[in-house]
């Protein structure tokens, strides 16, 4: 993994941290007027999606972890980083993608005026903080006057697809923005606050699937990411390489002797790389 943080670009600008940093700020302050808000949250979406657009390949290797004060801010750079390659993978309408990339700048703002101790609220033990904030933070997305479908999302963004979730809202019946949220949300929170590798990140949505996560988001998740995660050393042809990212259905495999690149397309990936010879 260190290997790819020295030879490739970040896929996202480090300093988008800060302007995350400096959004949420100004969202929160009561000296901005709401149209400022609105037209400053929309242009960050925007910057957002030309930025993952543009990008060569799809990887969750952009994820970075920081210290429990500054949860909120990069829990929510990774799960905006997240959806925004996803969105553009899946070729999503662009205004869609924009009302999403809106709706969780917003998501977790409900945690701080109830000054919660991160991240530990933002779980089923949180309790009642954890039951509140997405309350709050519903109140503040209409309070900017966004659409209904930006505020349920806020509202129902921990529902599990199979209804045992605290507003015991099931399957489809849950927003859409919110699914795609719950399952982004998770991404984030696995690898960074429970050290889970991108690796078995996979496979807790695969074993989740249809319980916490929606199958089909589960499938678009594969489907963009690709079924090998990023940083994952693989033997291929008898070398050894590392996956580098996924775009259109392929695997970008970087062959660490010659650092050539090999995409293959996923259903070949069975043939190319053998079991078990994953790291
Ligand atoms: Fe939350
Ligand atoms: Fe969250």
């Amino acid at each position: 993994m260190r290997l790819l943080y020295t030879c490739y670009d970040p896929l996202l600008p480090f300093e988008l941290i800060d302007v995350v940093e400096r959004l949420i700020d100004m969202i929160t302050s009561t000296a901005v007027p709401v149209p400022t808000k609105v037209r400053e949250l929309t242009n960050f979406a925007i910057y957002v999606l030309k930025v993952a657009g543009k990008r060569k390949l799809r990887s969750l290797n952009f994820i970075v972890s920081g210290n429990p004060d500054e949860w909120l801010v990069k829990h929510t750079y990774n799960v905006v980083g997240v959806i925004a390659q996803l969105m553009c993978e899946m070729r999503f309408p662009f205004i869609e993608a924009q009302k999403v990339i809106r709706t969780v700048v917003l998501h977790d703002l409900g945690h701080i005026p109830l000054r919660n101790p991160l991240p530990l609220s933002d779980t089923p033990e949180g309790g009642d903080r954890y039951r509140l904030h997405v309350v709050l933070g519903y109140r503040l997305c209409r309070e900017l006057d966004l659409s209904m479908d930006e505020c349920d999302a806020i509202l129902t963004h921990h529902e599990n697809f199979d209804g045992s979730g605290f507003m015991s809202r099931r399957g489809k019946t849950i927003p859409f923005y919110a699914r795609l949220m719950r399952m982004a949300d998770d991404v984030e929170k696995l690898v960074t606050d429970q050290g889970v590798s991108t690796f078995n990140v996979m496979k807790h949505f695969m074993l989740y699937s249809s319980k916490l996560y929606d199958p089909d988001m589960v499938r678009w998740m594969i489907a963009t990411f690709g079924p090998i995660p990023t940083g994952t050393t693989v033997r291929i042809h008898g070398e050894k390489g590392m996956v580098e990212g996924a775009k259109d259905g392929r695997l970008a495999v970087v062959h660490l002797g010659t650092r050539n690149v090999e995409y293959i397309p996923f259903e070949k990936l069975r043939n190319m790389i053998q079991p078990g010879e994953m790291e």
